[in-house]
């Protein structure tokens, strides 16, 4: 991969509606934390930004929901999103707001630029309006039969039924889900985006340069987006909470959702940037600059055509997305994980319930992250994973390799004496251990990348029962298999970071090690003399009466 100096990394701001729950964590947040902490580990010039997206319909919806104001429902879920990110160790450089006085500047410049540059248009057109509730409806507001399966729940942008998109005339009956009420067509003036004018640049930049980069799913939506051919796209709606639209005299006219969220990763950056007395831009317009964006399968489209093209539209040198992840669905017990349903399993419970066990959902989460296709989590799956792999195969093998050293040689690292062919391999092949790791993870391969770090640790283990030291007669025998052992233990804790960084601090301070950068993992980790900390535990066991309580929450949910 080439080398370049620096690394803009973003997450999806999630919105401030809801909790946290495991779909999040595995499609987005998870991956992209495992690959910036890489990164660090590499003295790479990297930043993690995210913050809370506190607009759009999402939030008036759930303020309704909630009987609250919308803006106490963003305090309310932003504080609890914030938490629950720094609980399971994501580590952002900043996570910001975008109800923050610097977004709307921001996001606000940008309007006010491409309108005076005439690179965006008004237009007057007729939308549903709810005579009782006095309002124009958001296309979330409004709910009909869907003309392709004739569900009839399905909303003005999308039938969740059949999964196609929809604009709200497309709806059968169409009625209005504030009031109940039939809504009329009433003019209204919004300002558009011309994606049309764009197709010609998207297709050159997607189809041709990133045909073979970028992952399938994501190629793949964005393709089928330019082969239908892209309209303008209203980028203002008439709602009354978000950020107010810089040129229009009339009140309850906003920016669109995902015309300011978006920009929120640059207002975000800027705000860490003044945080930290520094310029922000060579985040965002530095040409060697690479941006990699993490996302949720349902925002492919608007990181790949509609930020890009606004960000080539305002024409002040920035950078335009290198990567873009998005992964596939994770659903819970066989069943589609739903808010509105609460069929999920929210970050804040799960660490109430297991208290410092954050690794192991994250371990497992990694482990069956949908990278290519939708993938499930279940409670049974959780509690094996973490009793036959974290605690079996790499606690067991940490525990007794320190545990021997102890009772053979105080717990210093043993002088080894000579190797067998056995050995000489296993020392090969650990040595290669941080390069196959980096770059999995550098072709954003997650799961392997885990995958291979986890058999290292079944290397170990494997090893150390087959040599059986405890059974040995030659101290100097005993000495080089402790040797062995504890070079695998060594490269584990020191590569263990980027995915369970709990456990990898606990991990290093027992072998009393400071974490090396990424390219110095290869050399000799644990030389002889050096003194080991007491062995601990790093796991502990799932018990089935912790799985029951699991299961038993979610019938519960299912009942209701
Ligand atoms: O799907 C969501 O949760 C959106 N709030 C993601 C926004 S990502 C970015 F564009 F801000
Ligand atoms: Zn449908």
């Amino acid at each position: 991969m080439k080398k370049s100096n620096k690394y803009t990394v973003t997450a999806a701001l999630p919105y401030a509606n809801g909790p946290i729950h495991i779909g999040h964590l595995a499609g987005v947040y998870f991956p992209a934390d495992v690959f910036v902490r890489y990164m660090r580990r590499k003295n790479r010039d990297v930043i993690f930004i995210c913050g809370s997206d506190e607009h759009g319909v999402p939030i008036a919806m759930q303020a309704k929901k909630e009987k609250k104001t919308p803006q106490e429902i963003v305090n309310k879920y932003h504080r609890m999103i914030k938490d629950c990110f720094t609980n399971f160790g994501i580590q952002f450089d900043n996570y910001s707001r975008t109800s923050k006085e610097l977004h709307y500047e921001v996001s606000t410049s940008f309007f006010k630029k491409l309108h005076e540059k005439e690179k965006i248009f008004e237009k007057v057109s007729e939308q549903y309006y709810d005579e009782e509730a006095q309002q124009f409806l958001a296309d979330r507001y409004i709910s009909g039969i869907c003309p392709y399966c004739k569900n009839d729940e399905a909303y003005g942008d999308q039938c969740e039924n059949c999964g196609c998109s929809l604009i709200p005339e497309d709806l059968i009956h169409p009625k209005s889900t504030i009031s109940g009420s039939f809504p009329v067509l009433k003019k209204t003036k919004h300002w558009y985006f011309p994606l049309n004018r764009y197709q010609k640049f998207l297709e050159k930049w997607i189809l041709i340069s990133h045909k073979k980069d970028w992952k399938v799913n994501v190629y793949g939506q964005a393709k089928s987006w330019l082969n239908q051919g892209l309209k303008p796209r209203a980028i203002t709606r008439d709602l009354n909470w978000g950020v107010p639209v810089p040129i229009s005299e009339k009140k309850e006219k906003v920016l669109y959702v995902w015309f300011e969220a978006p920009i929120g990763y640059i207002s975000s950056t800027i705000e860490w940037a003044q945080k930290k007395k520094i310029d922000w831009k060579p985040y965002w317009k530095d040409k060697k600059t690479k941006l990699i964006q993490f996302i949720g399968k349902d925002n492919i489209v608007f990181h790949c055509i509609i930020f890009p093209v606004i960000l080539k539209a305002y024409d002040s040198g920035y950078i335009l997305p290198d990567q873009i992840l998005a992964n596939e669905f994770l659903h819970l017990e066989n069943k589609k994980i739903s808010t509105s349903k609460n069929w999920a399993v929210w970050g804040h419970e799960y660490l109430e319930d297991f208290p410092n066990q954050q690794d192991t959902l994250r371990y497992i989460l990694i482990a069956n992250m949908p990278e290519k296709k939708d993938n499930n989590f279940n409670w049974k799956d959780f509690q094996k994973k973490n009793n036959t792999e974290l605690v079996a195969v790499l606690g067991n093998f940490v525990n007794r390799s320190l545990t021997l050293v102890k009772k053979y040689n105080n717990g210093i690292v043993p002088n080894p004496g000579v190797f067998s062919t056995k050995e000489k391999n296993i020392l090969t092949k650990i040595k290669n251990h941080p390069e196959y790791i980096g770059n999995l993870i550098e072709s954003y391969k997650f799961k392997e990348s885990l995958a291979c770090f986890m058999n290292l640790a079944k290397i170990g283990n494997k090893y150390l029962t087959e040599e059986e030291p405890w059974k040995k007669k030659d101290k100097k025998r005993v000495e080089t298999i402790l040797y062995v052992s504890l070079q695998i233990v060594g490269m584990l804790a020191q590569l263990s970071e980027p995915f369970l960084p709990h456990i990898a601090k606990k991990f290093l301070n027992m072998l009393r090690l400071k974490p090396f950068l990424w390219n110095k993992i290869k050399e000799e980790i644990l030389y002889p003399g050096h003194l080991l900390g007491d062995p601990t535990f790093l796991f502990e066991k799932v018990t089935n009466k912790s799985i029951e309580k699991q299961l038993k929450k979610l019938e519960k949910k299912s009942c209701k």
